[in-house]
């Protein structure tokens, strides 16, 4: 499997605080079935682009140092989650956010209630400088579930939604995993990821939540969210 969506690069945000940890993590993305983790620290700061550049990829070549000494053959490769406001516009080159260097933008937006007049444009301007989004975890944001026509309309730009298996099976709510369980049904969501945080609750064990799922997610819906689209994306191919 392919795991497009981990904050398991330590000291870079919210995620693994210290390499160990990140070591951890990734062994257990490895013995749960996963072959490819990318690696996706938030992005909030605009102006401190070429910062964070230099020290995420500092950070992964230790880490990748470290796991061939640990010996686990997971696959790390960069990317970032691009945290949506008006200050996307602010920064003339967002190539090194991609994920694993393809036209592919791992994007978030606030999950509190804000004012969704820009949402559209801010889309717009990611696919005018020829990215393609991914919106990360559509089931969670409070404005998606006050306002089912903004999801429509987001959906009508090509923006791909890639839901956190922890919605699936219901670590946010029940309307989350509804909204989540509903998406993938539909083929609205393309692609199901970790979201990893940590080694107890928001962790990389894919295998053990699957396990979870409920029966109406199919092993075919699995397939498409957890390997075949993820591949895509990694590879930089059309979906
Ligand atoms: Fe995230």
């Amino acid at each position: 499997m392919i795991d497009i969506h981990s904050h398991v690069l330590f000291d870079m945000d919210d995620g693994a605080e210290d390499l160990a940890t990140s070591i951890e993590l990734c062994r257990d993305s490895y013995m749960n079935g996963c072959d490819s983790l990318v690696l996706t620290p938030h992005f909030f700061e605009y102006s401190y682009l070429e910062d964070f550049i230099e020290e995420r990829d500092m950070r992964i070549t230790l880490l990748q140092e470290a796991l061939e000494k640990e010996r686990i053959p997971l696959e790390v490769l960069p990317g970032a989650e691009l945290f949506l406001t008006d200050r996307v516009f602010g920064a003339d080159n967002l190539d090194e956010l991609t994920i694993n260097g393809t036209k592919y933008m791992l994007c978030e937006m606030s999950l509190n209630p804000f004012d969704t007049k820009n949402v559209i444009r801010w889309f717009d301007e990611l696919i005018d400088r020829s990215y393609k989004p991914i919106l990360a975890h559509p089931e969670r944001y409070y404005v998606f579930h006050e306002d089912y026509e903004l999801i429509d309309r987001v959906l009508k730009r090509g923006i791909i939604f890639q839901v956190n298996l922890d919605s699936l099976i219901g670590a946010n709510g029940s309307l989350a995993q509804d909204m989540s369980v509903d998406m993938v049904r539909r083929g609205i969501a393309q692609i199901i990821a970790s979201d990893a945080h940590d080694l107890d609750f928001r962790h990389t064990r894919l295998i053990e939540k699957l396990n979870e799922l409920p029966d109406v997610i199919t092993e075919a819906d699995v397939e498409r969210c957890l390997i075949e689209i993820p591949k895509k994306i990694i590879t930089n191919q059309d979906i």
